[in-house]
């Protein structure tokens, strides 16, 4: 299929969205009150505060836990934030430890840098790099390690006693720590890196996936005290970020203990729902469960299947979008799709139908 995005955009309101990890989860109605609010004062014709909406990244800060020794840059997503700190800590002939699969647009930004990217092969159990494998793989030219922690796409998540193996590994090799925690509120249990590294911790935070805000590109990179001016000095876009997911972030932070419990529970149950239909069918597992994000990978290499084919018929004949696994491994794509399920219960009840059907007419 030549560009399934087309294909699904042109369709998107009959799509089922299982393709990108977005949450169509109900958050807080106020969030959008706050918008229209804002569009009612015309808010969009200035230009933002470079440093983000009065009280924003205070209140980002706080739900971290974090409000003494840190500080944030508000970016048009976790990707610019990334984006960012490649910038500043790479150069030419350096490089980042970080796992396979992953999110992979981060790796390309390493190697926009000049900079290589060591992966370590992680499509086997414990479906996570160890501590002694990132141990191993360090060497004269590493700078950092990316810990995505949870893991898109495998839904795996860092114990506490791994995280701080890994901070050990940073500290005792002058390392930055990439501590990506874009899906940290879908986690049953979760250990910020800035517990034992706070001074060499950078942390990447999206509003994409737990507030479900996607669309609105907002994120943000948070970094020791002290960082701000030279971290800022790469920004992608250094005249701030649209104004309008300003206003509902702040929004969905001042909300979020009405509703984040309900969001998470929910994808809590439409992922067993997947889980139940998965096990009806012959050769199909899901290496990680339960996942601790909002997506997980159903393993279909047993079956001989093409993971391509798969989403190619679950997109035509049904309007489910999911992702076939080489979008987040050149290595084991061929093993699996990648689907998340922050979509609405009917909806993930569509995909448990249909998919135990597809499964069985493409093995024919
Ligand atoms: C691990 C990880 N980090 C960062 C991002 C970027 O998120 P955004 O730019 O939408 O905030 C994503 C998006 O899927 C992701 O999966």
């Amino acid at each position: 299929m030549e560009d399934p995005f087309k294909y699904a955009h042109e369709k998107e309101d009959e799509i089922i969205w299982m393709s990108q990890n977005t949450n169509e989860l109900e958050t807080s109605p106020m969030i959008n009150l706050k918008i229209l609010e804002a569009v009612k004062k015309r808010m969009y014709t200035l230009y933002p505060y470079q440093q983000g909406l009065a009280g924003l990244k205070e209140l980002l800060l706080r739900d971290l836990g974090i409000e003494e020794g840190f500080d944030a840059l508000i970016t048009n997503g976790g990707i610019e934030a990334t984006y960012v700190l490649t910038r500043f800590m790479l150069n030419e002939g350096d490089n980042v430890i970080a796992s396979d699969p992953s999110f992979m647009p981060i790796h390309h930004q390493v190697r926009l840098c000049g900079a290589d990217i060591k992966e370590i092969y992680v499509y086997k159990e414990p479906y996570k790099m160890t501590v002694d494998e990132v141990n191993e793989a360090v060497d004269g030219n590493t700078k950092s390690i990316l810990l995505i922690d949870p893991l898109n796409p495998l839904g795996s998540a860092y114990t506490r006693e791994e995280v701080k193996g890994m901070c050990d590994i940073a500290e005792d090799n002058d390392l930055w720590m990439i501590d990506d925690i874009t899906y940290r509120d879908f986690a049953y249990d979760h250990t910020l890196t800035t517990e034992f590294v706070p001074e060499r911790s950078l942390l990447i935070y999206s509003f994409s996936k737990n507030c479900g805000f996607a669309g609105m590109r907002l994120g943000a990179l948070i970094m020791p005290d002290g960082m701000s001016k030279e971290l800022h000095r790469w920004r992608a876009n250094p005249l701030s970020t649209n104004i309008l997911a300003q206003v509902g972030a702040k929004t969905a932070l001042e909300t979020k203990s009405q509703w984040i419990d309900r969001m998470v529970k929910q994808s809590r149950k439409n992922q067993e729902i997947i889980k139940k239909a998965v096990d009806t069918i012959p050769d199909v597992f899901l290496p990680v469960y339960p996942s601790n994000t909002n997506m997980f990978v159903i393993d279909t290499s047993e079956t001989g299947l093409d993971p391509e084919d798969i989403q190619e018929k679950l997109l035509m004949e049904h309007n489910v979008f999911v992702r076939a696994g080489n979008y987040v491994s050149a290595k084991a794509g061929q093993n699996f799709i990648r689907v998340s399920f922050t979509v609405p219960e009917p909806q993930v009840r569509v995909f448990a139908g249909v998919f135990p059907e597809v499964m069985e007419e493409l093995r024919g």
